[in-house]
């Protein structure tokens, strides 16, 4: 478990990290959204404390980090496993040697080290590369690598920063099991630093939004997709390009989670407000752990705005008008 309060962290009178309050439940996995510059890589380097925040508290399992002294790091430390977008693997050194070295400083034997550094490497499904080197390896193999060694000290908490920034999707994906399985199985609590929507998508609990060193929204993936007023919500889901409607009609965007909503929602809906309701398209998409729909939907224009959204509400539907016809995205005026 990770509890972030009040945490500040300045360069000179530049504030990058501003009083930010945060907490990772255990075995959960939260990714830190934002753009380039936001702070999501001096949040990472102040949590497990290769950076000091200017103020504020890091507390990981229970233990408070900023006062500790640097030998009292050193060990605390090894409760943080790290991963970086390139996994920074040593060349002159084998997949299996790469592997053993934070297990160097525990003082285990070498038998010891074999058998640890094989499990984990099996674990990541890298056995059959122990004795490779980095430049024999493809990215996402040295990637898998990385994220063995930091699990070398059976840390608790997994911090990864772009872990999966250019890789393909396929490698992404693969790269993205591993870390849920590691979640379920060892119940590690992972921190993904991340600014791919589909990372959030297929395996955040949690979501933060970093901008400016606040974190200006944050909650389960599933209810922030839910969300009428979120960023967040239309970068996980954007609205389909709606196609201009008729004289007469406007076209709404649909957002639902489908568990939430009674399967016979469309043919309700259309009998409150008495007009028919036609699908123009439609997708449904599994986002933290819920299966979430879109729709685009056109419905008579003669229907006043709020009693639509209304409507829709009480279903647990969020529905937005979509721009007037001309402004739609993807339709020349
Ligand atoms: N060591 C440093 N000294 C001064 N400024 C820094 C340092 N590290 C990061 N910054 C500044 O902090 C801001 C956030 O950087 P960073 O945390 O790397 O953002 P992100 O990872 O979200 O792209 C940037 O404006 C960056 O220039
Ligand atoms: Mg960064």
């Amino acid at each position: 478990m990770i509890e972030i309060t009040g945490l500040t962290k300045r360069y000179g009178s530049h504030t990058v990290l501003d009083n930010i309050d945060f907490t990772v439940e255990s075995g959960s996995i939260v990714a830190v959204v934002g753009r380039s510059g936001a702070g999501k890589s001096t949040l990472f380097r102040c949590v497990n404390l290769l950076e000091r925040p200017t103020s504020g508290t890091v507390r990981v399992d229970g233990q408070e980090l900023t006062h500790l002294s640097r030998g009292e790091l050193r060990v605390a430390r090894r409760a943080i496993g790290t991963v970086f977008q390139s996994a920074n693997l040593l060349r002159r050194l084998t997949a299996a040697q790469n592997v053993a070295l934070p297990l160097r400083f525990l003082g285990l034997t070498e038998e010891e080290i074999h058998k640890r550094v094989r499990e984990l490497l099996d674990r990541v499904g890298m056995l059959h590369r122990a004795n490779h080197y980095p430049g024999q390896l493809s990215g996402g193999q040295r990637q898998r690598i990385g994220i063995a060694r930091g699990l070398a000290t059976q840390p608790s908490v997994l911090l990864a920063d772009e872990a999966t920034s250019g890789l393909d999707p396929e490698t992404t994906g693969s790269i993205l099991r591993l870390l849920t399985g590691l979640r379920d199985d060892l119940a590690v609590t992972i921190v993904v630093i991340t600014h791919e929507m589909d990372v959030v998508r297929s395996v955040a609990d949690v979501v933060a939004h970093l901008d400016h060193g606040r974190i200006v929204e944050f909650g389960r993936v599933g209810d922030v997709v839910r969300r009428s007023d979120s960023t967040l919500s239309t970068a996980l889901l954007p609205d389909q390009p709606a196609p201009r409607p008729p004289a007469g009609e406007v076209v709404w965007q649909l957002r639902y989670q489908e568990a939430a909503v009674d399967p016979s929602w469309l043919s309700r809906i259309s009998r409150e407000l008495d007009t028919d309701i036609a699908l123009l398209s439609g997708l449904v998409e599994t986002v933290g752990g819920d299966h979430a729909g879109r729709l685009t939907v056109r419905i008579g224009a003669h229907l006043a705005e709020d009693k639509v959204v209304h409507a829709f509400a009480a279903h647990g539907i969020h529905a937005r008008m979509a721009q007037a016809a001309g402004e739609l995205a993807g339709v020349p005026s």
